[in-house]
């Protein structure tokens, strides 16, 4: 860990490498096509000029997984997904898709998640997911890291491919938009580094074995082959901040929902992506 401060030091602020190329995603031999990179949102101006994929930032084997549904390890968990959407559950003898129908309604909804329901609360995927099955299923929630959470929530998302990220900042999301901004900016841990000191500033550099992407949500869930398994939003964050050496969040929590709207606004423009395969 030690390296990482160091490394992090050395290099000097403002030191973002552009990637080399921007070529699409190309997907099932061009049965979809996901841009890369795309003009950055405009809260964004001084910042950046383009947004990109973290795909950009990884290794070609790790790259040539997403370019083929078949060869995507993380596609199993999303028909996993679909045969709990299917699955009747819960004293109201309900199945997401008795109200829902078939999946593909859920088209659209990973573009605009987090987002504020009609509480006033910001929710993630995984409320509204759990808010069905408690009250509308009276079945139980399920676990925000859990398998059938991660695979339910690759399901959704996979039906959003290729739709402009679209997350709303103002009006009621104002105030957790704010929050999470400043936790973005916000140094964590011994190491004292902010989301930003390594996605804003050193994207495209070098830390230790990795290269560092400008740290997107656009492709959750995404499948890591580091652990063989579909890793959440929220446990991303959780491992990025402890990377730091520092107290983390726990997932679920109301300072991770804020966070997780701030990151998606970084990343509004550039489509859905989830599935995505990184090391
Ligand atoms: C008894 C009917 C019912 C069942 C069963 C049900 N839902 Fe819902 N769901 C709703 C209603 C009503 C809403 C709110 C109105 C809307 O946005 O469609 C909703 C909203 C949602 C949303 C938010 C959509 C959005 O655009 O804001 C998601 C995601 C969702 N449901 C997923 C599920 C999943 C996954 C299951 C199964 C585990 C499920 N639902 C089961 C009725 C149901
Ligand atoms: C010490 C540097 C460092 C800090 C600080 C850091 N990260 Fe990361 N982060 C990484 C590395 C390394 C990776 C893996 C390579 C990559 O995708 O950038 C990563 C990956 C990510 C990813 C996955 C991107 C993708 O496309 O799969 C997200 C999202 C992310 N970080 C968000 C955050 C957030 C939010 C914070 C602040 C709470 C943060 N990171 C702080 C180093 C850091």
């Amino acid at each position: 860990m030690a390296s990482v401060f160091a490394l992090v030091l050395s290099l000097p602020a403002m030191a973002e490498t552009e990637p080399e190329t921007t070529d699409p995603i190309v997907i099932n031999g061009g049965e979809i096509e996901l841009p890369t990179a795309v003009p950055a949102p405009d809260h964004l101006e001084g910042a950046f000029d383009q947004v990109y994929s973290g795909w950009l930032f990884r290794d070609s084997e790790t790259q040539a997984m997403q370019l083929d549904d078949f060869e995507n390890p993380g596609m199993i968990f999303v028909d996993q997904g679909i045969d709990d959407w299917n699955t009747i559950e819960g004293e109201a003898g309900k199945s997401c898709a008795s109200c829902h129908e078939g999946i593909e309604s859920m088209k659209g909804v990973r573009a605009v998640m987090p987002k504020v329901n009609a509480e006033g609360e910001l929710w993630s995927m995984e409320d509204y997911i759990n808010d069905c099955r408690t009250n509308r299923m009276q079945a139980e929630a399920l676990d925000w890291n859990g398998d059938r959470m991660k695979n339910m929530t690759a399901a959704i998302s996979v039906q959003s491919r290729g739709m402009p990220m679209d997350v709303a900042i103002d009006g009621p999301a104002k105030p957790y938009w704010e929050q999470g901004k400043e936790m973005y900016y916000t140094r964590y841990g011994q190491l004292e580094l902010a989301c930003a000191n390594c996605h804003e500033d050193h994207y495209g550099d070098w830390i230790r074995a990795d290269h560092l992407s400008q740290g997107m949500t656009n492709g959750f869930p995404v499948y890591r082959l580091k652990q063989a398994a579909l890793v959440s939003q929220h446990n991303r964050f959780r491992g990025c901040i402890r990377d730091t050496r520092g107290e983390t969040f726990a997932m679920g929590s109301d300072e991770f929902r804020a966070l997780e709207l701030y990151v998606a606004s970084r990343g509004n423009g550039l489509p859905v992506e989830g599935v995505s395969v990184r090391h």
